[in-house]
């Protein structure tokens, strides 16, 4: 298969065989991690492998209940780890400051997903499947101590890999001319912004299963594995009506997240980048 058609194929995977990923592989999608494009070629990245089944099952408790990071048989946490960088520029006599630097911060983060996407293309081709967890940002201070992970070293990214047992379909994605602007910025007027999110994701009052799937695929893909309370879709649909939610935009900004919740999860993660020994403002 070519890599476009590798690429256009690839869908997140939250159902996973009971599979082990043989050592081999496991080494190559790490190789891949450390070979991604980094800024000056600083590496500011560490990725801790995740495989035991008890610390599995804490993960996934971790990053909020999710049954595929306990069912994949491989986590991997992608952390910025500047620990590193720090302790070799002291032995060698010179000040390292990155800490403070919110540019060291946003090149860091930049480096450490060009290291995750490496690996979830090298996964793919390896037919296996997986899936990012960004809810780590959540509980930094707890994945911290439990993966005993020093200061200014900080957890930010969770990939999940696994064979799948079932693969999503008909994930929506905005058309190309959307996103793309050729030469200059073109903004798009109301009536096309409306109709590229129309075309996206559907009517809101269409068969509420398959639009779920579309829009709420993690809800559908929990409740069959191992209905956590977030994932009770009953519930979620209970609670749609009483937020009387009427689109998707509503969905995901009134109920999936609230604009006002994740100003104050802002502050728990200023919070833990502090703790971790990071500060910029
Ligand atoms: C930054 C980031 C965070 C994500 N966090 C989660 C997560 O916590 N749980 C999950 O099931 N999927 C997560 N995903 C996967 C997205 O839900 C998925 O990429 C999206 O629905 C589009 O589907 P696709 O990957 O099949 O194209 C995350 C993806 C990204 C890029």
């Amino acid at each position: 298969m070519n890599l476009y058609d590798l690429i256009m194929k690839r869908r997140s995977v939250r159902n996973y065989k009971d599979q082990e990923i043989p050592e081999n592989i496991v080494n190559e999608l790490l190789d891949a991690a450390n070979n991604a494009p980094s800024g000056g070629n600083i590496q500011p990245i560490s990725v801790i492998v995740v495989q035991e089944a008890e610390r599995r099952a804490k993960l996934s408790e971790m990053v909020g209940n999710q049954p595929w990071v306990k069912n994949a048989p491989l986590s991997l946490i992608f952390c910025i780890d500047l620990w590193r960088i720090k302790k070799w520029a002291k032995m060698c006599d010179v000040d390292f400051k990155g800490e403070n630097a919110l540019n060291h911060f946003l090149v860091a983060y930049a480096d450490l997903m060009c290291s995750a996407q490496n690996v979830v293309i090298l996964a793919e081709s390896h037919n296996l499947g997986s899936v990012y967890i960004g809810t780590i940002l959540d509980t930094i201070d707890q994945a911290r101590e439990y993966f005993k992970i020093p200061d200014l070293v900080l957890p930010m990214m969770v990939l999940s890999v696994g064979y799948p047992k079932s693969i999503p379909k008909n994930v929506p994605k905005l058309k190309r001319e959307v996103i793309a602007h050729r030469e200059i910025y073109r903004e798009l007027s109301d009536e096309e912004i409306k109709k590229a999110f129309e075309e996206k994701y559907g009517n809101f009052e269409d068969n509420v299963k398959k639009y779920m799937e579309r829009i709420y695929i993690e809800a559908v893909e929990a409740e069959k594995q191992e209905k956590p309370d977030w994932a009770d879709l009953d519930s979620v649909k209970k609670e749609l009506v009483k937020l009387n939610i009427k689109n998707t935009a509503q969905f995901l900004f009134k109920y999936r997240y609230p604009s006002d919740e994740m100003v104050k999860m802002n502050e728990g993660f200023i919070r833990a980048l502090k703790n971790a020994g990071f500060e910029f403002f």
